[in-house]
């Protein structure tokens, strides 16, 4: 048997173990630990392979983060609320809501209650049942007198958790007051969505918001648990303009989504709007329209040779890449030459370092490129080539690229474990 088969058995026995009618004596330490999701994200992990888990989009919201997603939408829930999780997993995220749920006279009776308010669609049989146990579990564990004798009658009573695809065309959104998620990270190709070019792969997460908020109505409440590339990366800029034209919201960054899951993540919340009042600010560095920023005084692409694609032939040219320059000083490179057919640069320029994470101390990394000789500059740099022609401009932007205003901007910026060519052209900076 797997792990994952093993939890729910054990969740089961833990139910057999309540005695019906015994309110007084169910030991919450026991229903507590059943409950506890790293036990299960444990168990889940023993269970499938990490890449499976990755490329299926299955990793668990935790209590603390599924805690504050809920609070963010849950202040004005009641009994005639509709709430759904189109991704729910094993369902934290809601039990974080059935904590603005009240508890009648029974067991039953709450499940009754709690299973006209709590929707949730997941593709895994397995996670459904899950959810459903640890709902009603949860439920006995705030003090519902058992009036039930199997766990599987209880679960039951759950009727709107269920096995379903949540991106299935039919599925209309405008039945619910509340939308909570915390969806798949994974890429899919895609079919008919607008935003992207058909065949392009897309996170299913940007699909997912897409959905839920095109369809939803007018004062749905929203929140997304949601990968960083969408708040940052290129290719979702049109997935943002629409986002915010379908929501009166804001995000807060939330760094890693948890140790083994290697990305970091932010929340979006906010109220489903076409009238949207308060727009959603992606960036706050990019707000201030009358800031300077790096491309007002710098030509900014990345380093065109690609080492191991490109063949060595063309012209003799000097040749660099991060391990053959010295961070941050000034250099003519002389040491490496080779054969190269594609765009050499002129220099002076700056190359900056795209690795680059949002632990570094300090996240461009750069160093000024002088010289007669045109330069054949490898793809992990970022160059910037002043507009004046100045080595003076450029040293301006490397001093710039420690400033701790810089860092924040880029940790602001991007999340992701490189830079890109737009967070470096948007950086504040100051020429005079
Ligand atoms: C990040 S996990 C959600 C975690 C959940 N909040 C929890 O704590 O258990 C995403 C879930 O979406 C499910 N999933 C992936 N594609 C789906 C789809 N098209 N429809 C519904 N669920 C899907 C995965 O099986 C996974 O359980």
């Amino acid at each position: 048997m797997d792990s994952l088969e093993y939890h729910a058995e054990q969740l089961d026995e833990t139910f057999s173990n309540l005695k019906i009618n015994t309110k007084d004596s169910v030991d919450s330490d026991v229903l507590s630990g059943s409950l506890c999701s790293t036990k299960l994200a444990k168990a889940v992990r023993n269970s499938i392979p990490l890449a499976d888990l990755k490329s299926k989009g299955v990793f668990f919201t935790g209590d603390q983060l599924a805690h504050e997603a809920a609070t963010s939408i849950a202040q004005d829930l009641d009994l005639t609320s509709r709430v759904l999780d189109p991704a729910c997993g094993s369902g934290n995220l809601l039990l974080a809501i059935t904590k603005y749920l009240p508890i009648c006279s029974s067991l039953r009776e709450t499940l009754i209650t709690w299973g006209q308010v709590l929707y949730g669609f997941e593709i895994d049989s397995g996670f459904v049942k899950l959810a459903k146990k640890r709902i009603v579990l949860e439920a006995i564990n705030r003090g519902a007198g058992i009036d039930i004798s199997s766990l599987k009658e209880a679960e039951a009573l759950l009727l709107n958790i269920k096995r379903r695809n949540g991106l299935t065309k039919t599925i209309s959104a405008d039945i619910f007051t509340h939308i909570i998620m915390n969806p798949p990270y994974n890429s899919r190709a895609n079919t008919e969505n607008p935003l992207w070019q058909k065949k392009c792969l897309v996170n299913s997460a940007a699909i997912f918001c897409y959905k839920y908020l095109s369809n939803c109505k007018e004062g749905t409440k929203f929140v997304a648990i949601l990968p960083e590339v969408l708040r940052s990366g290129n290719r979702y800029v049109n997935w943002r303009a629409y986002i915010s034209s379908k929501i009166s919201g804001s995000i807060e960054l939330r760094g890693r989504f948890d140790t083994k899951a290697n990305v970091d993540i932010f929340l979006l919340s906010g109220i489903a709007s076409s009238d949207t009042e308060e727009e959603v600010i992606w960036n706050k560095h990019l707000q201030d329209e009358d800031s300077e920023v790096l491309e007002n005084h710098f030509n900014v692409s990345v380093g065109p040779l690609v080492a191991y694609r490109d063949e060595k032939k063309g012209v003799k040219a000097p040749f660099i890449y991060p391990k053959n320059i010295e961070p941050w000083c000034k250099v003519s490179p002389r040491l490496e030459y080779r054969l190269f057919s594609g765009k050499l640069i002129k220099p002076p320029f700056v190359v900056i370092r795209r690795t680059s994470s949002p632990r570094d101390k300090v996240r461009a990394v750069a160093s000024v490129i002088t010289g007669k000789e045109k330069v054949a500059v490898e793809n992990h740099f970022i160059v910037c080539v002043p507009k004046t022609g100045k080595v003076s401009d450029c040293m301006k932007l490397m001093e710039a690229c420690k400033q701790s205003s810089t860092n924040d901007y880029l940790n602001d910026y991007i999340r992701c474990r490189h830079l890109t060519v737009s967070s470096i052209k948007s950086m504040p900076i100051y020429m005079r």
